[in-house]
């Protein structure tokens, strides 16, 4: 129980710095004195009782001249044309040690490590691009059906939010052109954030991330991306993979493929069962001779491969996440997983 005392000296000091100091009459320190009165034998209450109005008395002209000098304090003139700092002094911010990196930004950086450790370039694709680089330098014709399979979004201006990370493929194969006719070989990923306009649910988000890959040298083979795929494939996931293909119609290669991994048993798959469980990861092929016409290279001296496929897939398999919506939901609990 607090003397009258500390309850004075308290409550004297919250006056003086309070903005409101009326407030400190509706105190609990003030009233547990009250109820300390009710409490105390009869023969000392009422010099107990004429201490705590006498506080009272006390506290109140405290206030009064606290509530005084508050009206008279001198108003800093505020030019609202300055920069913050003159008036303000610096802005408080927020501490950064608490941010950390999205799962995507960190799982897109192990996917770059790999595929610059193998030779390849990394160049960020566009969030913004064209109907060239979306369709036409990739082997679609006008109004051909296959440009309604990438729900893309326009703007009025017939900009184009790209749809998928292929649009990079021209400019690649365009700026390393020189290096191919000099000896060389053309090898870059592009990634990046792709928009499409879908419904939303489990597994399609209207916005996602993909990573594509070109190769082009004289020489480039089928067998040489199945080998690059499976090296990609088993340093991601940390463990030999069994892969394999199926036919895909992609206009921009030729074949074009569709290549799968076994769900191996350290993600939860089951391989021991009747085939076991095959995941598509990502489309593929040998870059078609238009697209190589369209950058200006000689098919009939060049060949390549190409391939692209989601980001947001590869990071659900080996988190075990079941939601794609959750990248983009900036859920904390869902973030706070991947401190
Ligand atoms: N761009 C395709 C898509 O988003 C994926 C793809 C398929 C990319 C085949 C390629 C490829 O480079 O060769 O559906």
């Amino acid at each position: 129980m607090q003397s009258i005392e500390d309850v004075r000296t308290n409550l004297l000091d919250l006056i003086t710095a309070s903005l409101t100091p009326r407030e400190v009459l509706r105190s609990v320190e003030l009233k547990s004195l009250y109820s300390q009165l009710t409490e105390l034998a009869p023969e000392l209450r009422s010099e107990f009782g004429k201490a705590v109005n006498a506080l009272k008395v006390e506290l109140e002209s405290a206030i009064d001249a606290r509530e005084l000098s508050l009206d008279n304090d001198d108003v800093e003139p505020l030019d609202v044309t300055a920069p913050w700092d003159v008036n303000t002094g610096p802005i408080e911010l927020l501490p950064t040690e608490q941010g950390t990196q999205h799962p995507l930004t960190k799982e897109l950086e192990v996917v770059i490590d790999i595929f610059t450790r193998m030779g390849f370039d990394a160049i960020e694709s566009r969030q913004i691009d064209d109907d060239f680089h979306m369709f036409g330098s990739l082997n679609f014709p006008e109004n051909h059906p296959a440009r309604d399979g990438y729900d893309t979004f326009h703007t009025q201006e017939s900009f184009i939010a790209p749809a998928h990370t292929s649009t990079m493929q021209n400019r690649i194969l365009k700026s390393g052109k020189d290096k191919l006719e000099a000896g060389g070989q053309i090898a870059a990923i592009s990634y990046g954030r792709v928009f499409r306009n879908e419904d939303v649910d489990t597994t399609h988000e209207h916005t996602f991330h993909q990573v594509e890959g070109v190769f082009v040298s004289e020489k480039a083979t089928l067998g040489d991306m199945l080998g690059v795929l499976r090296a990609f494939f088993e340093s991601y996931y940390g463990q030999t993979l069994k892969i394999k293909t199926q036919p895909g119609y992609f206009p921009f290669v030729e074949p074009g493929l569709e290549f799968m991994i076994e769900k191996p048993a350290a993600l939860g798959g089951n391989p021991l069962s009747s085939g076991g469980e095959w995941l598509e990861m990502l489309g593929c092929g040998m870059i078609h001779p238009n697209v190589l016409r369209a950058a200006d290279i000689d098919p009939e001296k060049y060949q390549g491969f190409a391939w692209g496929g989601g980001v947001e897939r590869l990071v659900m398999l080996k988190y075990s996440i079941e939601d794609l919506r959750y990248f983009e939901s900036g859920k904390l609990a869902f973030l706070r997983k991947f401190v």
